[in-house]
């Protein structure tokens, strides 16, 4: 039998559990600012230093944060499929990696590398920006975030988009499903024929173009599911 391939989309969701808050708690604030304040280019060259500290903060709060059992779940899973699963996040953390995960594909950047917009060299990055540090390559004081903001592309989409007209099961887990081209890889998976699952607290506003839809904390449908697709992993 051939076996199954499977690409799981993650959002802020999955990382709730871990103490991780989600984007859209607070009516389109994040942490009290607003989205086109600490996320966008325009953003940032109105005021760095807001923007380096909001992602100071935000790295943080990800160094305290321990992976659950949702992304210790797709570790076992990634040791069953092996190159037959994909991970593709939207998440800028690095808790799938810090579970052991080793096929993930960071779609919106991480928060633990930081972008020379001098020389253009990424580097792994876990102390602050905000005093202006220099690039370990080039030395200029210009460093940012590693992270996709609005009106940017996302990373790896050729990559992402082979997996996903290429896989059998599609899951999405934990994401809200209001920022594309995430949103839509539900159905393109769907008119490639794979059958499609939303695992997610509440409906999303993709829901309706998936097969099923669960509902319910991810550190409990993850599992679950792990345990459904390949019965006998402990997860
Ligand atoms: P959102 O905050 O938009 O959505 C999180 C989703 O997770 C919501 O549908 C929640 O109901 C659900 N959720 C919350 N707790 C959960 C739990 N314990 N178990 C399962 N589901 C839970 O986050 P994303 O969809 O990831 O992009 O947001 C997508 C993108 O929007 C982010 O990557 C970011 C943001 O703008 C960029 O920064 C480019």
């Amino acid at each position: 039998m051939r076996p199954v391939r499977v690409v799981v989309l993650t959002g802020a969701g999955i990382s709730a559990e871990s103490g991780v808050r989600t984007f859209r708690d607070s009516g389109g604030l994040w942490e009290g600012h607003d989205v086109e304040a600490v996320a966008t280019p325009e953003g940032f060259a109105r005021d760095p230093e807001l923007v380096q500290r909001f992602y100071d903060a935000r790295r943080r709060a990800v160094a305290q944060a321990t992976p659950n059992a949702a992304h210790r779940a797709l570790v076992h899973l990634e040791e069953a499929l092996g190159e037959d699963l994909l991970v593709v996040t939207q998440n800028v953390d690095d808790l799938h990696e810090r579970a052991g995960s080793r096929r993930v594909v960071h779609m919106h950047g991480e928060l633990l590398r930081a972008w020379c917009q001098e020389c253009g060299r990424r580097h792994r990055w876990d102390g602050d920006l905000v005093d202006v540090p220099p690039c370990p390559a080039c030395g200029e004081r210009a460093l940012r975030p590693d992270v996709v903001w609005f009106g940017e592309v996302p990373y790896e989409l050729e990559r992402i988009d082979r997996a996903v007209t290429a896989c059998d099961l599609f899951v999405s887990v934990g994401t809200s499903g209001s920022v594309y081209p995430a949103a839509g890889y539900v159905a393109l998976a769907a008119s490639s024929g794979a059958r499609t699952l939303e695992l997610n607290l509440e409906p999303s506003e993709v829901s309706r173009f998936f097969d099923e839809v669960r509902t319910g904390p991810a550190a409990q449908l993850v599992p679950q599911w792990v345990e459904q697709l390949v019965p006998g992993l402990r997860a």
